[in-house]
Formats: C-alpha cells, structure tokens, sequence
C-alpha cells in the first residue's frame, strides 16, 4: 500500500500513532497535576521497562499532558560519568521560560533566574564539557541560594523557588528524567532527598524519571525511603487487545483493515513489544497491496521487519560492545537470556566460560554502562533489550 500513507512509526522516542495501553498511566499523571497544583501532597512517578516498551514515548507523552495545563516544563537524558547539575539547571531554566512571561513580578522572575545561574554555576568543569548550554547572562547569580555545591540541598532552594514561582500562577513545574539509571548513586540519592523534602513543603513540583529495569532498585539502594517516595510504573509489552489497537486504529484512519489471522500472526512475531509493534507494522503496510491485511502479507514482510531491526534496534547496541563484551553476550544467551528480563547467573556464566567470576566483572560492569545488560539482584544478569539472546544466537549461524 502506499508507503506515503504509512502511519507507524519504529524508532526510539518516536511518536506512535496510537500510543496503546497507557490510558490508565495517563489518567493518573492528570490526577497528579491537578492535586499537585492545588499544593495537595502528590508523589513523583518512575517508569520502568525494558528497551523499546516506550518508557520514552510515554514520559514526552506526560511533558505533554503537563503543557497543556500550562506547566512549565523540562527534560533531561541522563548520561553515565557526567553530573546532572547543568542538565537539571538546564532544564529548570526552560520550565521557568514557560511560565515567566505570564508572571506579574518581572523582579521575582529575575531573583530566580539568578538561583538557576547561581545552582549551574556550581558545576566542575569536567561536566560541562559537550553541553552548548550556558546560564542567563542577563542576571546577575544570586549568592547563598542553591549554590553550596551540595546537590541535595541546592536542589531543595532551586526547586522551592521555580515552585512558588509557578504556584503564583496557579500551576506548577515538571522535571522530565529519561535515561535514570545512569545516575550515579550519589546524585540519585540527592534527587530523593530533595524530592522528600520538597513534597513536604507541597511545593507544586514533580518529577518523573524513565529508566530501565533495574532503576526502581538503583533508588531504593541509593535511598531506603525511595519506595514510598514514587509511584512506580512499571511499563511492558502490550497486550494483545492493546498491540491489536495500536495496528488497527491508525489503519482505520486510512481506511485500512486486517483480517484476524494476519493480527495473530502480527503479535506471535512481536510479542507486544512496542517497537516491533511498529517496525513490523510498518514493513507489513508496504509488502500488502490491498485492504484487508493478510497473513501472507506479514509473512512476506517479516524478514525485512527483522533485517531492519537487526540493524537499527539490536545491531546498533551490538557495536557498541568490544569483542569480550560480546563473548559475554553470547554465553548469557546460550544459558537462556531470552526472552529478556530473564535472569541468568555470573556463577554460570563463569563456569561455561572456564573463567573466574572476578575476571569477568570489566566486561559485565562495561555492559552495564553501555546499558545493554541490566542487573536486578546481586549476582545475576539479565538483557535489557528484548528478544536480543535470539538476535545474538542468529548471529553465528
Ligand atoms: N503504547 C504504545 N503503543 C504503540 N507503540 C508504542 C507505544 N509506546 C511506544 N511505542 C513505539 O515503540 C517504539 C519505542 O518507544 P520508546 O519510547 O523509544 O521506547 P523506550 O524508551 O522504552 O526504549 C517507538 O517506535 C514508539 O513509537
Ligand atoms: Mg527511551
């Protein structure tokens, strides 16, 4: 069919035509704003998931909602090794751009605008480095607010202040996490901290971070009160009514249909998984000539689906990995990684390479940082990406 009028959209953070299964998640954060605007005690939100679920989609979807309420807003990508102060600074700053010009006091906005300066002028050198962004020029940075180098503290006044700024409006501030986990501890236990103490003070400000499997983990042991500190989502594949939705709304939009086989084919390949969700519905639109969808036409497509994932999805993590960071791959997929979230053991890894556990910890702890491996509980390893031990298998065959 007309690849013109094709409507889905594989690829990280892309906008899915039809963001399925999230309904209840999206009510909820609605609930949160309104409450948390209205300076009632609200907690901050933390999804979870697997690579390609659409932890990323859902939390623009979130800014989103957010905006719409006129809040102002900002978002951050974590990156392992570098501090969050000048992201967060950053990005605070475009949450107050949002609302400033609607704020009767220009002198308020200008004092806080010298709290963003003074919190990001605090930043080491080693972690400006690759951010183009510098702090207002046009204020002076105030002195002894947000600028100890304390991260919990200063992160307290800083967002106290944007607080109140937006709560002169009648709104408040949300802060956009993508990529958590590669906070390191330290910083994640600052941000908890500072989280407790502002939705003690009501301040109408929330946060809400994406990351992957392990992130709930990494913040419970950063923090021992992180558990009641946020609403945790966890954000999975979709069920089949849901997968079903994803294919047929966007098609009914282009008068297109399915025949019911062709569906259950759809979600045998996929599992649900959001981007294969997509990346097959995409291949599958382009191989079928006519209304409604068959089964041939998603068998005829299949193998260009996974020749386009192999590449964009699995291949391009797979790269990033040195040749031993890949044996340790290969032997967490023959011991039955797969489908991900499947736990295996360093204990077995060890033993069905012939090596000493401690030997193999550089190439578990690279794996970790690149974010291809995540570990849940202490001694075992699992994928990050789904379906990616049978990638690796089809590798060498
Ligand atoms: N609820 C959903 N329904 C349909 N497609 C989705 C949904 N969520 C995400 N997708 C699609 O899945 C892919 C991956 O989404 P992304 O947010 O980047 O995942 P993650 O951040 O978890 O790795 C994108 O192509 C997106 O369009
Ligand atoms: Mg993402």
């Amino acid at each position: 069919m007309d690849p013109v009028r094709n409507p889905y959209a594989p690829g990280a953070g892309q906008r899915p035509p039809e963001l399925a299964g999230r309904d209840k998640e999206l009510a909820q954060f609605e609930v949160t704003l309104e409450r948390a605007a209205a300076g009632r005690p609200e907690r901050s939100m933390v999804l979870s998931g697997l690579r390609g679920v659409g932890k990323t989609v859902l939390l623009n979807a979130l800014r989103g909602q957010a905006v719409n309420r006129a809040w102002g807003t900002g978002k951050i990508e974590a990156r392992p090794d570098r501090s969050v102060r000048l992201p967060v600074a950053q990005a605070v700053h475009a949450a107050v751009r949002d609302v400033a010009h609607r704020h009767r006091d220009p002198d308020r906005v200008d004092q806080v605008a010298g709290v963003i300066k003074a919190f990001a002028l605090r930043t080491k050198l080693e972690d400006r480095k690759g951010i183009g962004w510098t702090p207002p020029t046009d204020v002076p940075a105030t002195r002894g607010r947000a600028d100890s180098g304390d991260l919990e503290l200063d992160l307290v006044q800083l967002l106290s202040d944007v607080g109140e700024l937006a709560g002169d409006l009648g709104v408040g501030i949300g802060l956009f996490v993508d990529e958590m986990q590669d906070i390191t501890a330290r910083e994640l236990a600052a941000i908890c901290g500072a989280v407790h103490e502002i939705s003690q003070r009501s301040a109408p400000v929330v946060v809400v971070g994406a990351g992957l499997p392990h992130l709930p983990v990494a913040l419970a042991s950063a923090k021992s009160y992180a558990e009641r500190l946020f609403r945790y989502v966890v954000v999975d594949r979709l069920p089949r009514e849901m997968a079903v939705r994803a294919w047929l709304r966007p098609a009914a939009e282009e008068g297109v249909a399915y025949d019911e086989d062709a569906l259950d084919l759809l979600y045998e390949l996929t599992d649900g998984y959001p981007y294969f969700v997509q990346a097959y519905g995409k291949v599958t639109w382009d191989v079928a000539v006519a209304s409604p969808v068959r089964a041939a036409d998603v068998r005829e497509g299949a193998p260009e689906a996974e020749a386009e994932l192999a590449v964009g999805f699995f291949g391009a993590r797979y790269e990033r990995a040195t040749p031993a960071e890949r044996d340790y791959m290969r032997t967490m997929a023959d011991l039955g990684a797969d489908p991900a979230g499947d736990a295996v053991t360093t204990a077995e890894i060890a033993t069905s390479l012939g090596r000493r556990p401690q030997s193999l910890s550089p190439a578990r702890d690279g794996l970790i940082k690149k974010g291809l491996v995540y570990s849940a509980e202490r001694g075992t390893v699992a994928f990050t990406v789904p379906h990616f031990g049978r990638f690796l298998r089809a590798q060498t065959t």
